[in-house]
């Protein structure tokens, strides 16, 4: 017997399938995961984001989201810039120091090298490549806040060697719940 599909009012309907179906679409998806730094006077954070997106070409720009409970976030709210890394996966110890512990509770910076680039932001010596962005704006967008970014430095070489995606840190247990 076929079964008669659930009768939903048009919002219901729209919310709750939506919501179930992108949830499952978005747990299949395998995208690159950044090492997001950053500095204000002496406070330096990082976290480990996946929710990021080059969003125009000219002028270049390239959104970060970062969660409002995050340190990450508290010392990105006082700086100018950010430092976006990428890591090969022979670098998954530092990926998952930067999103498994929070700044609140551990010195990550104190568990990996580093060197100051940029606007004195910590570059890792973990990334493969890496570019810092000025702020350009900071906007609302759900649970996480929008960092527009005008790239003003980096370094890349010719080639990438294979880079640590979500399917390598799914696992973690986030530092701080989002
Ligand atoms: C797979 C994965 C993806 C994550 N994506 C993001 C993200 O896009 N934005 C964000 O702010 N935090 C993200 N996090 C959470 C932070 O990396 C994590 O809570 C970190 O411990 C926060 O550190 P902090 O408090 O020092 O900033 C992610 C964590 C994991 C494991």
């Amino acid at each position: 017997m076929r079964r008669r599909p659930v009768r939903l009012g048009m919002a219901e309907h729209d919310t709750a399938q939506g919501a179930a179906a992108f949830e499952s679409l978005v747990s299949l998806l395998d995208y690159p995961m950044f090492i997001v730094t950053t500095r204000a006077g002496d406070q330096q954070a990082g976290c480990l984001v996946g929710f990021s997106s080059q969003t125009s070409i000219n002028p270049p720009r390239f959104l970060v989201g970062l969660s409002r409970r995050n340190r990450t976030f508290a010392v990105a709210a006082e700086a100018t810039h950010l430092a976006v890394h990428v890591l090969p996966r022979e670098e998954l110890p530092v990926a998952r120091l930067f999103g498994g512990e929070t700044g609140d509770d551990t010195d990550k910076f104190a568990q990996c090298t580093w060197h100051a680039g940029p606007e004195g932001l910590p570059i890792l010596d973990a990334a493969e490549s890496w570019f810092v962005g000025r702020i350009t704006h900071r906007f609302d967008v759900g649970d996480h806040v929008g960092h527009l970014l005008e790239p003003v430095a980096g370094s890349a070489p010719d080639e990438l060697r294979e880079l640590i995606s979500f399917s390598d840190v799914r696992d973690v247990d986030p530092g701080h719940d989002a």
